[in-house]
């Protein structure tokens, strides 16, 4: 299997976890797409969806699948979305895409998360992708320099713009240990909107796509 077949894989495989009448949050990315793409097959079966960027609303728009603003909503039953990396606890490194603040909330905002990706996504220690951090532009100086203090080398994202109108840092070099801890750290960080780490809500669900099909890890 090609990656991307394996994508489409896990994307289809998501649908399980899809249920009658249902508002399912919806992830951003290429693996994401492929679940948008799958999701349209079954549209008639759920209530609507809501979106973790403009660019996800769209491409569900597109496909004529109604997308809520989550003030609307009253519960997500299932959010559906990739990762850049995971660990065997489900602690996720998101935001290679730039939009993890939405999808930190719209994961936050669902009683089930369900992360789908290639196989080679899982690692063992987190880290090797750099971690992106969303940051209020004034605040870009001062938490590169505490990135640093972290041990990690800071590098702004090149003319990129969140779609909340800030900027993105991707922090290299960093060996993740503690997920849960470093990201409770760097949510303490004045100018930090959001980081990557999704380990104090991890997925709930791995759909893990290889050469054999789609392995199912579960964290707890
Ligand atoms: C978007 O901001 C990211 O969190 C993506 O979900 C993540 O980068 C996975 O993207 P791919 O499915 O394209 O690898």
């Amino acid at each position: 299997m090609t990656k991307d077949e394996m994508k489409k894989a896990v994307a289809l495989a998501a649908l399980d976890y899809v249920t009658v009448g249902a508002i399912v949050g919806v992830g951003t990315g290429s693996t994401a797409n492929f679940f948008i793409d799958a999701l349209a097959g079954i549209k008639h079966k759920i209530e609507g969806t809501v979106a973790s960027s403009i660019a996800t609303a769209e491409r569900l728009k597109g496909h004529g699948i109604p997308v809520f603003d989550l003030n609307a909503v009253n519960d997500i039953a299932v959010y559906v979305d990739g990762a850049d990396e995971s660990n065997r606890y489900l602690h996720l490194i998101k935001g290679g895409g730039g939009a993890l603040t939405r999808e930190k909330i719209a994961a936050a905002a669902s009683r089930k998360f369900v992360c789908i990706a290639d196989e080679s996504k899982l690692v063992d220690v987190l880290g090797k992708f750099p971690l992106p951090i969303e940051v209020i532009p004034m605040a870009r100086s001062y938490v590169a320099r505490e990135l640093v203090k972290l041990g990690g080398k800071p590098v702004l994202r090149d003319g990129y713009t969140t779609d909340n109108g800030n900027l993105i840092i991707d922090a290299h070099n960093l060996t993740i240990m503690e997920p849960a801890k470093l990201e409770a750290q760097l949510n303490n960080i004045p100018g930090i909107v959001t980081n990557g780490l999704f380990a104090l809500r991890p997925a709930d669900v791995l759909l893990l796509g290889h050469e054999g099909g789609v392995r199912t890890l579960t964290g707890r």
